[in-house]
């Protein structure tokens, strides 16, 4: 008997190439709801003056789907489904990560001057994180 396969896993995070309108006078990209991104864009927040070293994320959501852009600058991203993991370098602003809900992300080795924008699919609800790893695990049956 085959094992089930959990809905949601590292499989369905992905770069999305975003349109990019190159002109002397300075590029443009747009992303639209449903269309670059497989959900309706309720919130965007972003990360800036992160120090050398510092360390985001470390946490993982119940429903929420977002999409992670390194508008100026680098940074990692791993991810990890509690079976699998991925690791993301991005340092383009014409390329976002998809990232599902369920999945453990970590964001680090932020490079100088570097901003993170976030696209989500629903305003901030606390209620929605798994903040502690060992939870995480639990609730979706993944190995340590
Ligand atoms: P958090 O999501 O843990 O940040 P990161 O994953 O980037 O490390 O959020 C940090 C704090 O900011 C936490 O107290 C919740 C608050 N917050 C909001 O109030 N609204 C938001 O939209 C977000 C993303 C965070």
């Amino acid at each position: 008997m085959s094992e089930a396969r959990p809905q949601f896993s590292v499989d369905l995070c992905r770069i999305v190439e975003l349109p990019k309108i190159s002109d002397p006078r300075g590029n443009l990209t747009f992303i639209e709801g449903r269309h670059h991104v497989p959900f309706d864009i309720q919130r965007m927040y972003y990360l800036y003056d992160v120090p050398g070293g510092a360390e985001r994320g470390g946490h993982a959501h119940k429903a929420l789907h977002q999409l992670i852009i390194a508008m100026s600058g680098s940074f990692d991203v791993l991810l990890d489904d509690g079976r699998n993991k991925k690791q993301f370098h991005l340092n383009r602003s014409y390329y976002g990560l998809y990232v599902c809900p369920l999945i453990w992300r970590e964001l680090n080795n932020f490079s100088s001057g570097s901003v993170c924008v976030v696209l989500a699919s629903n305003t901030y609800d606390e209620a929605d994180y798994y903040r502690d790893y060992s939870v995480f695990l639990q609730t979706i049956g993944g190995q340590p």
